[in-house]
């Protein structure tokens, strides 16, 4: 598995993702998706939506407000319930969530090994020793508060007055505002039990300890489904959904076995829920989660029909009978499936020699697909047509033309940003004084680092074919060389 400082520095140096605001210094957990970056989360998004609602007769989308009534906090138990432990170190004034703190590695100065300065891995004790953590683990020294309760919520003020009744928070997920559009949608929309409302959007958390790069930031963003069904039938509706969950990151290339389900404690369960289940995946600090499927009853639409005091029901035609939905939530992250995406997608191999890193994004979720090279930048035809190439490619797929280095420095850098196909254009395909044209261009394949020439007439019908992965069949017809 490969280490996180690599994929923050090659998502630097290749403009996958910046640290927020970093000629000031940066900020402590918000971090900037550069152009190659915003290619990716957006091909993940797009995956994601077009799966979960443009493809599936059951579902509807929705874009609510980040600001929302102060209320529905107060029905949802956000401003109650949305809490973490904190403790703070009294020496060196670190914070730490009191629930997680043993969870990383700890200083310990061991009085038996006079006075030694030891790394010890979280929850486990000293083996000088035997002590276990009682102190900061960051400094090793300052004594630790009693835990408090921490709200995550971001709390501003709408309006121009700074005033109690101005308070409003940035909403920690996306689901409340579904929740409370929930008769909108269904009389709008003259929906059919069951059924699902999806969305995507930023949500924000006053996250005691950010951190693992993207992987827990105070702003991020989230694709959320509420999916509404019978009460009695909710249990099978969740299995469903977490097994279709569970097979959607390998579709797009995850390997399945850095992905496993884990089965949330009853200590463990949100206040809404009645079952959740974590599908987790293996990113460079260990198995964590990548998204949460919860059974969340009928708790949130009962919540707000009470704080509101308007109905949110759904007429049965079969029994004549108004009911309350229980309510099944798939809620993914787009930055850490992005993440997932970009660890998992990492090789580094050798080749000649040299060692070659490769990002093999699915076509689908690759920032770029194709890359135009010419083989010679002096010779005008080349560049000519190379040009005129990508400009016809680019009305379909992003692509990208690059003539500033060699052919071979060229693939190494596609490579590195996961472009599934280069295309070269040569002399051959433009002719010379000796031979005639041939028309026809080279394409070769990022993980098998195979060429094949084709006709440049029939490039669009073949690359269609290529995005949907048949390489190997596309080679085998015309097939010719290796790199
Ligand atoms: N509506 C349910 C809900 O918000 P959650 O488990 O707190 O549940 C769902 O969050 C998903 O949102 C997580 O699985 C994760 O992918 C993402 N997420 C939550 N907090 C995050 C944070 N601080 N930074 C990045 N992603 C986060």
């Amino acid at each position: 598995m490969v280490e996180m400082d690599k994929i923050v520095s090659l998502c630097k140096r290749r403009g996958f993702i910046f640290q927020s605001s970093e000629i000031y210094g940066g900020t402590g957990s918000c971090w900037d998706y550069g152009p190659l970056g915003v290619e990716l989360k957006n091909n993940v998004k797009r995956a994601w939506w077009r799966d979960s609602v443009q493809s599936r007769a059951d579902m509807v989308g929705l874009d609510s407000s980040i600001l929302m009534h102060p209320r529905v906090w107060k029905a949802s138990g956000h401003l109650d319930h949305f809490t973490d432990p904190m403790v703070d170190c009294r020496a060196c004034k670190k914070r730490f969530r009191a629930d997680k703190i043993d969870d990383d590695i700890w200083i310990h100065f061991c009085e038996a090994t006079k006075g030694n300065k030891f790394n010890i891995p979280g929850g486990e004790a000293c083996k000088h020793c035997g002590a276990k953590r009682t102190l900061c683990p960051v400094c090793g020294k300052g004594d630790l508060t009693e835990p408090r309760q921490f709200n995550l919520m971001f709390k501003t003020f709408m309006g121009p007055v700074e005033e109690d009744a101005a308070v409003a928070y940035l909403r920690p997920e996306t689901a409340q505002g579904i929740f409370v559009n929930f008769d909108n949608v269904l009389q709008s929309m003259r929906l059919k039990l069951p059924f699902g409302i999806a969305q995507i959007g930023k949500s924000f958390r006053n996250e005691i300890t950010p951190g693992n790069f993207t992987f827990r930031t105070r702003e991020f963003e989230q694709m959320e489904i509420e999916f509404f069904v019978m009460p009695g039938t909710d249990e099978e509706w969740h299995q469903r959904w977490l097994d279709e969950r569970f097979a959607w990151y390998p579709k797009y290339g995850i390997r399945r076995e850095n992905l496993r389900l884990r089965e949330h404690e009853k200590d463990e369960l949100a206040h809404y829920a009645k079952r959740t289940a974590d599908i987790e995946y293996l990113f460079p600090m260990g198995w964590s989660e990548l998204e949460g499927v919860a059974n969340r009853t009928d708790f949130d639409l009962k919540q707000h029909a009470e704080f509101s005091g308007k109905a949110l029901e759904y007429f049965d035609e079969e029994t004549k009978q108004k009911i309350v939905p229980y309510v099944i939530e798939p809620s993914a992250g787009a930055d850490r499936g992005t993440l997932a995406f970009l660890v998992d997608a990492h090789r580094e191999e050798e080749v000649k020699g040299e060692k070659r890193v490769v990002l093999n994004f699915h076509p689908e979720l690759a920032p770029i697909k194709i890359a135009v090279l010419p083989l010679l930048k002096k010779n005008s035809r080349i560049v000519e047509t190379a040009h005129k190439l990508c400009a016809d490619l680019r009305k379909r797929w992003h692509a990208v033309y690059d003539d500033t280095a060699s052919i071979g420095r060229l693939y190494r850098r596609q490579d590195e940003v996961g472009t599934p196909f280069c295309v070269t254009v040569d002399v051959q395909t433009v002719g010379d004084d000796k031979a005639a044209a041939d028309d026809k261009v080279t394409i070769r394949d990022r993980d098998s680092m195979q060429q094949v020439r084709v006709d440049l007439t029939s490039l669009p019908r073949v690359m269609e074919r290529l995005m949907a992965g048949e390489w190997p069949q596309v080679h085998a017809e015309h097939g010719v060389t290796r790199e």
